[in-house]
């Protein structure tokens, strides 16, 4: 079968590269792409935000499946506007989308639907949400409604920084018409982890737990940035604690969509905090993390376009899902000043080298070609992903592979996995 891929990050690499094993996969293609993926697949410049070129392009190319990486343009519709020109995609409707797109419908569904989550208020003028803020005994969360392309969230440590946040959102609109509503919401203590399932609308299948480090630098300081590096699968989710999140979060949050009219269909990626009382949602996405799909799509042992495929048709109950029993660890390298200013065109050299790592896989987050050059054009520009049997072992071996690459701009953490090593070896 023909099949795009949308997106030009390390998650779209992965997916292609995933994809393009599949003895299903006849003709690749990827809008926009970047450099890596053109190794894989054919690249064609359509934004991924263009959603009636895409639709255009993929009735001209008679795609027959489309997989969509990241989140805007499945709240902007993509996966409606193909199934009406009938043509099959993964991910989710607009409608069901909105799990991510709007924060206030989806603390409302689960709040309606008793799924554990942190007591909240959403507020479409500030001085109410400043009267709520000052009722609150502990710190909260300040975040605006919309997408904001993951900067939408302040953790406020005292009243003071909670009600500057309410400004800064909803006077200032640091954030335009994403700040339209805000919510506030209790501070949630505990350990952050990432957990994927794949649904079809009906029934979900686990897929398998990660752990993201969204601070730029060691030691999780400095500022939140995409994401830093990952590992998957992460030791604090043990198959109990897996069994209780399906039965608690996942499945009756897509039951919960379904009653409401917007059957879920595609990758429902749940941050969650682990806290003393339980599993509690601190947000939903309704795609795959990035960096986290580039640890999922080195772990995933089935065939990755059939398990797609079947998410989009609804036969998921009658596919086999299958891991690598090992563990994946991905070290992101970014351009010298991400998440803030940087330069965009600097060479990056010797990726063959580290591709020659044994057990380690380059996926390329931002990047284009100049001729036979490779520069970097973006803020996170490779995804330096290994497998290995334990964290420590993937990670040595993603190590590895970061140091052989000659790119002077740019600059990674030495930590990614620190929990998980250190509970390794306990
Ligand atoms: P979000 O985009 O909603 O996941 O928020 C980004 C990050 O902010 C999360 O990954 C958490 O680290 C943090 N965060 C968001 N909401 C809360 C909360 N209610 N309690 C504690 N931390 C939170
Ligand atoms: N790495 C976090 C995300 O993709 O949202």
């Amino acid at each position: 079968m023909k099949v795009l891929v949308v997106g030009s990050g390390g998650r779209e690499h992965a997916l292609c590269w995933a994809i393009a094993k599949s003895p299903k996969c006849e003709k690749l293609y990827a809008a926009p792409g970047n450099a890596g993926i053109a190794q894989v697949a054919e690249c064609v410049s359509i934004k991924a935000e263009d959603v009636n070129e895409l639709v255009k392009f993929a009735k001209d190319e008679k795609i027959d499946f489309v997989v969509v990486g990241p989140e805007q343009p499945l709240v902007d519709g993509l996966v409606d506007k193909l199934a009406q020109a009938k043509i099959k995609a993964f991910g989710p409707s607009a409608k069901a989308a909105a799990l991510e797109g709007s924060k206030a419908f989806m603390k409302d569904l689960l709040a309606t639907h008793n799924i554990p989550t942190g007591a909240y208020g959403v507020f479409d003028e500030p001085d109410a949400a400043k009267e709520y803020i000052l009722r609150q005994d502990g710190p909260v969360v300040v975040k605006a409604d919309g997408l904001a392309a993951g900067k939408g969230v302040i953790v406020c440590h005292n009243k003071n920084e909670a009600y500057a946040a309410i400004d800064h959102i909803m006077t200032e609109r640091a954030f335009g018409s994403a700040g339209d509503e805000v919510l506030v919401e209790e501070l949630l203590v505990g350990e952050e982890v990432s957990f994927f399932a794949l649904v079809d609308g009906k029934t979900a299948v686990a897929m398998a737990s990660a752990q993201d480090h969204k601070a730029v630098h060691e030691g999780d300081t400095g500022p939140n940035t995409g994401g830093m590096g990952a590992y998957s699968p992460t030791p604090l989710i043990d198959a109990k604690m897996q069994k209780r999140i399906m039965e608690t979060i996942i499945q009756p949050t897509i039951d919960a969509m379904a009653a409401e009219g917007r059957p879920f269909k595609g990758v429902l990626f749940a941050g969650l905090m682990i806290t003393k009382d339980g599993p509690k949602v601190l947000e939903y996405n309704v795609r795959f993390g990035d960096p986290e799909c580039q640890v999922l799509m080195a772990r995933f042992s089935s065939d990755p376009l059939e398990a797609l495929l079947a998410c989009a048709e609804g036969r998921l109950a009658d596919t086999k899902i299958t891991w690598k029993r090992n563990t994946a660890l991905v070290v992101v390298m970014a351009a010298d000043g991400y998440p803030g200013h940087y330069a965009k065109g600097t060479e990056i050299k010797a990726l063959d080298k580290a591709a020659a790592v044994d057990g380690a896989l380059v996926f390329h987050a931002g990047t284009k070609a100049k001729g036979k050059k490779i520069l970097a054009n973006g803020g996170r520009v490779l995804g330096v992903t290994a497998v290995g049997k334990t964290v420590k072992d993937a990670q040595a071996k993603a190590y590895e592979a970061v140091d052989q690459i000659d790119w002077p701009e740019g600059f990674c953490r030495r930590d990614i996995g620190w929990r998980a090593v250190e509970r390794e070896q306990k």
